[in-house]
């Protein structure tokens, strides 16, 4: 159904140089004292830190930090940030990196407020009453969680990665310089390749299917994917790729393709058992699920679709009956995230059946009965064997 509200209040700085206006904005939020997140030491070694602290020093102003967040974030990361911000009084979140910085920034900013552990909330976002503003700079192209309100947080000891959502959790100011993405590795740049395209997949393929402008809009960033992710890789300093794939990043999933819809997501609630058990790359298991998925999925009810997306995504020939249409778009996924040096099957990742079983339990509870296509926990472990 068309009715929505449209409500996106980040803003963004897009572009060579726009740091530059990070006083200012902070300014503006009426901002003293930032906490800055960020991970394992990448902006140090490609500058953006010096440049950060070279601001805030400029300006008087002091900072407190939060270093060493991993990839795949954890609670107890969060627990130190709120720790931080309660003794040294910060009254701002700045998240400076790829998605594991900026989803650590938003639990620290809204759980700061509340009483018990960051995880209840992690768990049931509607305890979220208030949160301190979140700036972000973000360093790679991926997971858009710079304009949006999801947060994802890993707990090790329980075995489970859940995404998380509340609109305070929504950054206010967002800084996408692409030259910030030139030093991304070729792993990390592929896995955020297909990262991107996996958010626009969910939503295009949709029970909801009155949403012209947002499958067009879909098949404009998937081919925006395709076009500059292997650019992108063979050199890694061309700004034109590096520019696309970030814009794409936060289109992907700032909610403006998702209006009109409402489906849950079935890639993702697979592929997140998949991080929580294994602690692997997400788009890298992404890049695995996706065309199994694709396959489990195909059936008469959903030949349109693929058939759609065969034609107007990967240009194959309309004239070609449709589940050949439809068989050979899938093929060209898989072909494509190959060709990006992504793994086919989950054994190169060394994952096992072990847990096959309550990952699918733990997947099948995350409203997948009201997904495009209805999984089952049988159906969802059918899908991580068929990817083994
Ligand atoms: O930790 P550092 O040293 O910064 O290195 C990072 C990390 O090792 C490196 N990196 C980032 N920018 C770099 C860079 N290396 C060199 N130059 C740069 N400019 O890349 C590695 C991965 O970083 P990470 O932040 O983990 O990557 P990504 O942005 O892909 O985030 C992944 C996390 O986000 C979650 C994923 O599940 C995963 O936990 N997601 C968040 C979403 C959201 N908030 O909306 C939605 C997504 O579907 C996803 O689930
Ligand atoms: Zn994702």
């Amino acid at each position: 159904m068309q009715n929505f509200i449209y409500d996106i209040d980040t803003k963004i700085y897009f572009g060579k140089n726009q740091l530059d206006n990070l006083i200012i904005e902070l300014n503006n939020l009426g901002a003293k004292k930032p906490l800055i997140v960020y991970g394992g030491g990448s902006i140090k070694a490609n500058g953006i830190y010096k440049k950060i602290i070279m601001l805030l020093k400029s300006a008087g102003l002091l900072w407190e930090e939060l270093a060493g967040v991993q990839p795949n974030p954890r609670v107890e990361t969060v627990e130190e940030g709120i720790k931080i911000c309660r003794e040294k009084n910060c009254d701002i979140i700045l998240a400076v990196g790829g998605g594991s910085s900026i989803d650590t920034a938003k639990l620290i900013a809204t759980a700061v407020f509340y009483p018990a552990e960051a995880w209840d909330i992690v768990k049931a976002p509607n305890k979220i009453v208030d949160a301190l503003p979140i700036i972000t700079v973000v360093t790679m192209a991926a997971t858009g969680s710079e304009m949006n309100t999801i947060a994802v947080i890993s707990n090790m000891k329980t075995k489970e990665k859940i995404g998380t959502r509340h609109p305070l959790m929504r950054p206010k100011v967002s800084f996408l310089d692409p030259t910030y993405t030139f030093t991304v590795s070729r792993y990390q740049t592929a896995a955020g390749v297909v990262d991107i395209m996996s958010h626009v997949l969910e939503n295009y393929f949709s029970r909801y299917r009155a949403s012209f402008i947002q499958d067009k809009m879909c098949e404009g960033l998937l081919q925006a994917c395709i076009k500059y992710g292997p650019i992108a890789l063979q050199t890694p300093n061309n700004y034109e790729a590096r520019a696309n794939l970030m814009w794409a990043a936060s289109w992907a999933i700032n909610g403006s393709l998702s209006l009109g819809k409402a489906d849950p997501w079935s890639c993702h609630s697979i592929e997140h058992q998949l991080s929580a058990y294994y602690d692997i790359t997400h788009g890298v298991g992404l890049a695995i699920i996706i065309p199994h998925w694709m396959e489990y999925v195909l059936k008469e009810e959903t030949l349109d679709k693929f058939y759609e997306y065969g034609t107007n995504v990967w240009n194959i020939d309309a004239g070609l009956d449709k589940e050949s249409v439809a068989r050979l778009a899938i093929a060209k996924t898989r072909q494509f995230f190959s060709a990006l040096g992504m793994p086919e099957k989950l054994h190169e990742l060394d994952v096992s059946e072990t847990y096959f079983e309550e990952m699918s339990e733990k997947a099948a509870t995350l409203a997948l009965k009201t997904a495009y296509v209805a999984l089952s926990s049988e159906d969802i472990n059918k899908i991580y064997r068929a990817a083994l």
